[in-house]
């Protein structure tokens, strides 16, 4: 008698990039070791092998490859797209990778490719955010989970997570104060692109529904001790 495994629902098959520490990463792969969490981490790639988060994607017993993409870009991401397509990759999480993406790579991943920045999009795209907003005088900061478009940092916003900014911040205070927030925030919004809650409606963000607790794409982020 041929018994039927139970299956459960089936979990996109998500990548992340990364080029470093990968703690966003780290947060991704908790999240998704609830069964019921809608996206699965089927491979971690790097665009460094000597990336830490590499070293903790092994240890969460996580399918790793690394593609140098000194090579060029043409041929890196001829890598990463073999890379992908061997794992029947569905999405991709970009998470502290370092390199600009070609647009025809960018256009291949239309919709499918998210990536956390860490301000509150479109203030301070690029580098060096934290120092640029407390320079800037804002009062909340934060990061964004956006669609990746060709250009830099751009791309229909799909979830945002504001902290205060503190009087006497410096940019690594108010870097650890942020990166909590990432922490918390790319695991749900990953949840509502997996789950297909999220669709792009003239590069804006439409959420077919609300959930119940209050759970939505925009979160105020006050993590403990402030
Ligand atoms: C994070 O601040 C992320 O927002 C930015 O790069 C940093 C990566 O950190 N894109 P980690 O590698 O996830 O620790």
């Amino acid at each position: 008698m041929t018994r039927r495994r139970e299956q459960g629902p089936s979990r996109r098959r998500t990548a992340i990039l990364i080029s470093g520490r990968g703690s966003n990463m780290a947060a991704l792969i908790e999240a998704a070791t609830d069964p019921a969490y809608p996206a699965e981490v089927a491979m971690v790639l790097s665009s460094r092998a000597s990336a830490a988060g590499l070293d903790k994607a092994r240890a969460a017993g996580i399918g790793t490859a690394a593609v140098d993409y000194k090579q060029g870009i043409a041929a890196a991401e001829a890598a990463t797209e073999a890379h992908l397509a061997a794992h029947g990759i569905d999405l991709v999480c970009l998470a502290g990778f370092m390199r600009l993406l070609s647009p025809d790579f960018v256009q291949r991943w239309h919709d499918r490719m998210i990536n956390i920045h860490p301000s509150l999009l479109p203030s301070f795209a690029g580098l060096n955010t934290h120092h640029r907003a407390l320079d800037a005088g804002v009062k909340l900061h934060g990061c964004t989970v956006h669609y990746v478009r060709a250009q830099m940092d751009s791309g229909p916003i799909i979830a945002q997570a504001a902290v205060p900014v503190l009087a006497g911040d410096t940019p690594d205070a108010l870097g650890a104060r942020v990166l909590a927030a990432e922490h918390i925030l790319y695991p749900k919004a990953l949840a509502l692109v997996a789950a297909d809650r999220v669709r792009v409606v003239n590069e804006l963000c439409v959420f077919s529904d609300r959930p119940p607790d209050g759970d939505g794409p925009a979160v105020l982020v006050s993590p403990p001790g402030i």
